[in-house]
């Protein structure tokens, strides 16, 4: 089966909003898609892995003419990419060259409330912290953004983010692209605006229901094109836009295979030859391009505005096959019982009336707690208007979870592998199973970034009493 559809609620989608900013390329010459480069271990052994990352101020030349003034993690622009190999234990210093507070936060990574980087852990300019983690999860496409609060939008809006990836044994073993760079590729999706001298300006283009810009910037790259070498190529998908949904689809309606989504392989490929995501949500896919020959150029759009081009070059012909069983994770998850919890989060409002179970974000309050390793229920719901109302897509630090059922049905077919986002469209509950291999405080939150901000956000406190999580610190707001 070939899903062609979107799945969301199309009244809800955000061409329908009033601030609503559509794509269009600018009248530039094609440049070549930037591939971040993987970011180089100070030092590894056999057991461990040394990095040093930098938050920096920079230039970076994206538009004809004047450099934009960008920040990035060990670049100018967004970051290199940060490799984590499944069983290591991993070492991370994290050095703050901006002019103001930030965080390093590791989104989708299972680790201690206080190495997630999460509002609580500021790191002020000139100052470096060293965090160390077993990584122990299954591989998959995570993230590393700015989350100073209420600054977390703005800090991500400067180029404050950069892919992490988690790799282990089962998945390098599976008949896939995976040479990075080649035919393994991520594909980081945002939105800019340039103004005058090619400038960002955050606070001319504020808008609390999301901040947009007209011009697709992908990896950094605007107007992009990639040379495709080999005939199966794998993108890592990231929507780290602040409010933008991308709707994806090629030229020709290609096909194309989702084998992994948020954090983890999904149990069987997907077909698709449409695609939503949300921000924040990844989604790794498979695209073979056998039925094109040189000089070809497929095309990506979103929506109607095409946003990278793939030239066609000669490539042998690969006859891989992907298995249909790509992972099993029900053997690694905690059961529920009739007697589970149930946490409700309801997602309301838009602009800067948004909230989350009838409160903005306090930085001094837990709103919820969960038992360390207990699989838990979480039913979410976004209470706007099924027209006039927006898609929240709600995210959790810390954690990995799995999508039960929307308002009562199965979750979209590309749900069903770990997830750390999951969009809820007016109207809607989704339940969730979540269950915590970290003790901490998290936040959990809408990823429309200005939404997080503006307090669609709340706290939990994960512990138990063999492993209780009481040397924290909750920072102030009006501290920062
Ligand atoms: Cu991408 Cu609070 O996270
Ligand atoms: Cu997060
Ligand atoms: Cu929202």
């Amino acid at each position: 089966k070939v899903y062609k559809d979107y799945f969301f609620d199309e009244p809800a989608y955000d061409y329908h909003d009033g601030g609503y900013v559509k794509l269009q390329v600018p009248d530039v010459p094609e440049n070549k898609l930037n591939i971040p480069e993987p970011l180089k271990p100070d030092k590894e052994t056999d057991t461990d892995m040394y990095y040093t990352v930098v938050a920096q101020t920079g230039e970076t030349q994206i538009m004809p003419g004047a450099k934009t003034k960008t920040w990035g993690y060990n670049t100018s622009l967004l970051g290199k990419t940060i490799i984590l190999k499944r069983g290591k234990h991993i070492h991370i210093t994290l050095k703050n060259k901006l002019p103001e507070l930030t965080t390093f936060h590791w989104h989708g990574l299972e680790v201690q409330g206080d190495i997630d980087g999460g509002c609580h852990s500021p790191i002020y300019p000139g100052e470096s912290k060293t965090i160390n983690f077993i990584c122990n999860q299954p591989a998959a496409f995570l993230w590393l953004h700015a989350h100073p609060c209420p600054s977390t939008a703005e800090q991500v809006w400067h180029g404050l983010a950069t892919g992490v990836v988690v790799t282990d044994q089962h998945k390098a073993s599976l008949p896939i692209p995976k040479q990075y760079g080649v035919d393994d590729i991520p594909l980081v999706l945002q939105d800019r605006k340039f103004h005058q001298n090619n400038q960002w300006d955050y606070q001319a283009d504020y808008d609390p229901d999301g901040v947009q810009g007209p011009t697709p910037m992908i990896n950094g790259t605007v107007n992009p094109y990639f040379d495709v070498t080999t005939q199966k190529v794998r993108f890592r998908l990231l929507d780290g836009a602040n409010r933008r949904e991308w709707r994806l689809h090629f030229s020709d309606d290609l096909e194309f295979t989702q084998i992994a989504g948020d954090g983890s392989l999904l149990p069987h490929p997907v077909k698709f030859t449409h695609m939503l995501i949300t921000c924040a949500e990844r989604a790794e896919i498979i695209v073979d391009f056998g039925k094109y020959k040189p000089g070809d150029v497929v095309t990506l759009f979103s929506d109607d505005t095409p946003i990278v081009k793939f030239r066609i070059h000669s490539f042998k012909p690969d006859h891989s096959k992907l298995p249909y069983d790509l992972i099993d994770l029900k053997k690694d998850e905690p059961e529920t019982t009739k007697d589970t919890p149930v946490h409700k989060v309801v997602m309301s409002g838009m602009d800067e009336q948004v909230e989350m179970n009838g409160k903005k974000f306090n930085m001094q309050r837990i709103d919820s707690k969960q038992k360390l390793g207990n699989a838990e229920i979480w039913d979410v719901s976004n209470s706007n208007d099924k027209v006039g109302g927006m898609i929240h897509p709600y995210h959790m630090h810390g954690v990995q979870f799995q999508v039960l059922s929307r308002n009562g049905h199965d979750p979209y077919p590309n749900e069903h592998g770990l997830k750390d986002t999951v969009s809820v469209n007016p109207g809607e509950h989704v339940r969730l199973k979540v269950w915590y291999t970290q003790p901490g405080i998290f936040m959990y939150h809408c990823h429309i970034i200005e939404h997080e901000d503006g307090g669609m956000m709340a706290q939990i406190k994960v512990d138990s009493p063999k492993h209780p999580y009481n040397h924290y610190k909750l920072m102030d707001m009006d501290t920062l």
